[in-house]
């Protein structure tokens, strides 16, 4: 062999083993349930989060999160041209050395603004011990949309800081700033956005964590969550025509009992097109405790009508266009590979085969018990059950020559019973590609500060078909 030919082959081989992840970069579709892998091949961590456009791009801000403490582990910054992807732009507030966001505090809800009037960026935040009994809003200030982000402490009205925990904010179309907390309450800031100059809304209603307030038209659209810890609920909401209300009641954002397609809400985004303005609702499935490796995003298209805002279905996949604004159903693979189907499709362990309703699936609680799908082609995918006694799968994807292409876990836990897509590999280099979900024989459950204890009662993982890409 000469000396190209060599070069070529390692080339490939290097290509191959190191996947290029420049191909990893259109997920084509906004996935929800799933975890999403960035332009590194990284789970994205950004919950709590927010988008804010900016020259044309969008900016993802979220909290890391670990899987071993609800400490702070930093709010990353993810941009993206088409809401799909993401690339990993930096660690935009890291654990600070001291101070009220230093080691062993919590950190949560980052949102961002750009203050028009003086082009800085203003991050705001909920700091609080671990045990949430010192809670603050915080923010830290950059000249650079993506960092880094200065520390500045509490934010103050009237010289006091605002003691409350859950928090968000809102840009009106005036350019005014405004900050929300759990409760309902409306602040609005100064002109540098770095203080509060009113109390705009009081005392609307008792919980209301995850703010999240929006505007369509001249109505206000203001959502929040129940107190249930890590937990899911029916999530609520109120409209007003003025943000110093009268609020009106007006009732849940999604069917209820489906506790909001399993999320709570974070931030909902307008998207302008130059046809329509689609409204993104983006709401986080905790996983405590591996927040880090098995939480996800659920993110939908939000009915606005009127008053009423509604997500009467769940989608799993879905395209928008972010010059148009119009939103269109997307499909996750080309072909399914029924889990019956053993040309493809091997058990190891302890498995059952049961139906729900007519959803199929192979159920094993036996740790280490797998599953190992061997295809050809770009993407793999698959279906669930999740339940009330749902455990975490460990999900690894290996390509031709061994190497780990994507991994994750995967949380089957869900209060009531929810067949949705699961996971969903990025678009990788045409290859064999072999598939492994195996029984780790652990569960997402915690007790909260009332000791009250939440989560999964099992360690099942109910694996229902399997799509691929060619
Ligand atoms: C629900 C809140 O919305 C989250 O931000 C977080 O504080 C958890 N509670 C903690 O239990």
């Amino acid at each position: 062999m000469n000396f190209f030919a060599s070069a070529i082959i390692f080339f490939l081989f290097f290509l191959n083993g190191n996947l290029s992840f420049a191909q990893k970069t259109n997920n084509g579709a906004i996935y929800s349930g799933v975890s999403w892998f960035d332009d590194r091949g990284e789970i994205v961590r950004a919950h709590g989060a927010n988008i804010l456009k900016d020259n044309g791009r969008y900016y993802l801000f979220g909290e890391a999160h670990s899987d071993t403490s609800n400490a702070f582990a930093g709010f990353n910054c993810y941009s993206s041209q088409d809401l799909y992807t993401w690339k990993f732009e930096s660690v935009a507030l890291p654990v600070q050395l001291s101070s009220k966001l230093g080691a062993n505090r919590v950190g949560e809800r980052v949102k961002v603004m750009r203050c028009p009037e003086t082009g800085e960026y203003i991050m705001f935040l909920h700091a609080d011990t671990l045990t949430y009994k010192d809670q603050f809003v915080d923010y830290a200030t950059s000249k650079n949309i993506t960092g880094p982000y200065t520390f500045q402490g509490a934010l103050l009205f009237n010289g006091n800081p605002i003691h409350k925990w859950d928090m968000g904010t809102f840009q009106d179309t005036d350019g005014l700033g405004y900050v929300l907390t759990h409760g309902g309450d409306i602040y609005k800031l100064s002109d540098d956005y770095k203080s509060v100059v009113e109390a705009v809304n009081k005392n609307m209603t008792s919980g209301f964590e995850a703010p999240t307030l929006f505007r369509k038209d001249s109505i206000y659209y203001f959502i929040g969550s129940h107190l249930s810890s890590w937990e899911r609920n029916d999530n609520y909401y109120f409209t007003a025509t003025s943000l110093k209300g009268p609020w009106i009641s007006r009732g849940l954002v999604a069917p209820e009992n489906k506790l909001t397609w399993d999320c709570q809400s974070t931030f909902v985004l307008p998207i302008q097109g130059s046809k329509e303005t689609t409204y993104l609702f983006m709401g986080d499935r905790w996983s405590y405790p591996k927040q880090a490796s098995a939480a996800t995003y659920v993110w939908q298209p939000l009915s606005v009508d009127g008053f009423s805002i509604s997500m009467p279905n769940y989608q799993d996949a879905w395209s928008i266009d972010t010059v148009t604004g119009v939103v269109s159903t997307a499909k996750a693979g080309d072909k399914t590979i029924e889990n019956t189907d053993k040309k493809f499709v091997t058990f190891s362990g302890k498995w059952k085969h049961v139906k729900y309703n007519s959803f199929s699936v192979y159920s094993s609680y036996e740790k280490d018990a797998s599953c190992s799908v061997k295809f050809k082609g770009t993407r793999i995918g698959f279906y669930a059950l999740s339940g009330s006694e749902g455990g975490y799968a460990s999900v690894v994807l290996r390509n031709s020559l061994g190497k780990t292409v994507a991994s994750c876990l995967v949380d089957m836990y869900c209060k009531y019973s929810f067949p949705s897509l699961k996971f969903i590999s990025p678009i990788l280099p045409k290859d064999n590609y072999n598939l492994v979900v195996s029984v780790t024989g652990e569960r997402g459950n915690w007790t909260d500060k009332k000791k009250i204890i939440y989560g999964s009662t099992g360690y099942f993982i109910p694996i229902g078909n399997f799509i691929i890409k060619n």
